[in-house]
């Protein structure tokens, strides 16, 4: 999806935006542009909010780091946030999300946790 020229982005900052429905963390590291989920997964802090540094941003929530990069927490390899493909089309940026899940009716989280109890006998 196009986010806008170059120009409106800040190079030396982290970006906040809403690129189709995700909430996404952009930033211009190693002369290259990169866009990660802006939603911690401890707790959905917002990962903009917090410090950046070198090549992480700090979450503002518990101070957990994320590469800005790859998405990788630093110390936990296995914690991440979603990355996302960033291109630039003269001089315009591009990234790349997934649709966003649809949103369930009540119904159906309501059946999805009466299923989940049932597996628990
Ligand atoms: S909410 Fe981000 S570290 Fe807890």
């Amino acid at each position: 999806m196009t986010v806008g020229p170059v120009s409106e982005l800040a190079t030396d900052a982290p970006n906040a935006r809403l690129i189709g429905g995700h909430s996404v963390l952009l930033s211009y590291r190693n002369s290259s542009w990169w866009a990660i989920a802006n939603i911690c997964p401890h707790r959905g802090e917002v990962l903009s909010d917090g410090l950046v540094q070198g090549d992480c941003v700090t979450c503002p929530g518990h101070f957990w780091r994320f590469s800005l990069t790859d998405g990788v927490k630093q110390g936990d390899e296995r914690v991440r946030v979603a990355t996302y493909p960033v291109r630039v089309v003269d001089d315009v940026i591009e990234v790349e999300v997934p649709d966003p899940e649809p949103a369930q009716s009540l119904r159906e989280i309501l059946l999805a946790h009466a299923r989940a109890e049932d597996t628990h006998d």
